[in-house]
């Protein structure tokens, strides 16, 4: 008895740091919580949606940051439908359109399955480019970002030997 008495004690202490711990985190921004995306919303409260702004058009294929980076979209997507029934992309991206569209073909990874098999179109799981392109929009970065090009990194001086 004594013994579970006194571990409800220290469990009792434990919850009042934790509780001090949140109000001097609460209390980091001006209107509480700060993080990313989320800016000052409480946790359980929904904030007012982002401003939707305009997509990136310049028509320029932007470098990748390492090899196998899906290349970003540098065109507007908003007019384009993509669904079960319809692929617009496809509609200028597919190896039959490219002649006519000047768009970079699908490349030969978008026609093999799982078990690295090629398949004669498109493979189902690379149906839905959104999942891995996305179109760019002038936007300050919620979160910061270290990312450093393998590039750079070779090119940097080597570490002193020891
Ligand atoms: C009307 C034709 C057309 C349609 C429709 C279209 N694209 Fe494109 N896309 C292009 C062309 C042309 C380029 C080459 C760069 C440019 O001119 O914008 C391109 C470039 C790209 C690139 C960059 C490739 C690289 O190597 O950098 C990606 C990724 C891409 N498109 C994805 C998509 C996706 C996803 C969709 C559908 C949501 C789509 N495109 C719909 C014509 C099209
Ligand atoms: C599962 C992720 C994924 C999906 C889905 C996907 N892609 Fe890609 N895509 C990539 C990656 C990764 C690369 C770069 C490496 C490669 O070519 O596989 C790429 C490369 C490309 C390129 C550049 C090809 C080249 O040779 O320069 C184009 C264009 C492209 N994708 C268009 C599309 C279109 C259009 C769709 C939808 C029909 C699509 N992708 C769906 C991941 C994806």
């Amino acid at each position: 008895m004594r013994a579970s008495g006194k571990l409800g004690f220290l469990s009792m202490g434990g919850l009042a740091v934790l509780g001090i711990a949140s109000i001097a985190s609460s209390q980091s921004g001006p209107g509480g919580l700060r993080s990313g995306l989320r800016g000052n919303t409480p946790l359980q409260e929904e904030g007012p949606a982002p401003r939707l702004l305009p997509q990136a058009n310049t028509d320029i294929r932007e470098a990748r940051n390492y090899p196998e980076q899906p290349p970003v979209i540098p065109h507007t997507i908003e007019a384009y439908q993509l669904d079960s029934n319809v692929n617009q992309c496809l509609s200028c991206h597919a190896r039959l359109r490219t002649g006519e569209s000047q768009a970079p073909m699908v490349s030969i990874t978008h026609f093999m399955d799982r078990d690295g098999q090629f398949l004669a179109s498109v493979s189902p799981r690379r149906y839905f480019c959104v999942q891995c392109h996305v179109p760019q929009s002038p936007v300050k970065p919620a979160v910061g970002n270290g990312f450093v090009d393998i590039d750079t990194l070779l090119s940097a001086a080597p570490a002193p030997k020891k």
